[in-house]
């Protein structure tokens, strides 16, 4: 499914990559490997999810450097609500199975902030289920080519791209 939701964007290799609750670099990593010049990006409040301890920046760099992608990659601490990135700081802001652990006020805070760090002509991909809301979501902060489409039954592929100013 990562693989599928990053083939969906054409790479010139150049670009700067985000990915929203990295947790230990699925997506992350998989977008670093399209890249040459460019960078990926996690960011993350290392949450512990069913029990799961194994969740850290130190980890995630060691999956970075194992899969041989350290050099185009970086890690920050923080929260998807309040991201610590300048407007407009990425050409491809990707999250996946992340929006689902979020209550419904930090959803579309999140969901802001991932509009307001794009570029314009950015491209946004958002992996989860029950995505629709999300749709809706985006379109009404002025996104455009909003499509969402099934992968694997509950799974969806929420895809936006940033044209222009993002409504308040
Ligand atoms: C189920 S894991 C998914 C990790 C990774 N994206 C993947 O697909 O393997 C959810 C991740 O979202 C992170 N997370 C949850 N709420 C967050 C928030 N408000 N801000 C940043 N990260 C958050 C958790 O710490 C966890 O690493």
């Amino acid at each position: 499914m990562t693989e599928r939701m990053l083939d969906t964007v054409t790479w010139t290799g150049a670009e700067r990559v985000l990915d929203v609750g990295c947790g230990p670099g699925l997506a992350l990593i998989a977008a670093a490997k399209r890249l040459t010049s460019g960078k990926a990006v996690g960011l993350d409040k290392w949450m512990v999810i069913h029990g799961e301890v194994n969740n850290s920046k130190a980890i995630t760099l060691e999956n970075a450097r194992i899969e041989g992608v350290e050099d185009r990659v970086e890690v920050q601490d923080g929260d998807a609500s309040a991201m610590p990135f300048a407007d407009a700081s990425f050409d491809v802001v990707v999250s996946s199975f992340v929006f689902h652990h979020l209550p419904h006020d930090i959803q579309h805070q999140a969901l802001r902030e991932i509009a307001r760090v794009t570029k314009p002509g950015g491209r946004i991909l958002i992996t989860d289920d029950r995505t629709g809301e999300l749709a809706a979501a985006l379109r009404k902060l002025g996104l455009t080519d909003v499509s969402n489409r099934r992968l694997v039954f509950p799974i969806h592929l929420l895809s936006a791209r940033r044209a222009s100013a993002v409504v308040a």
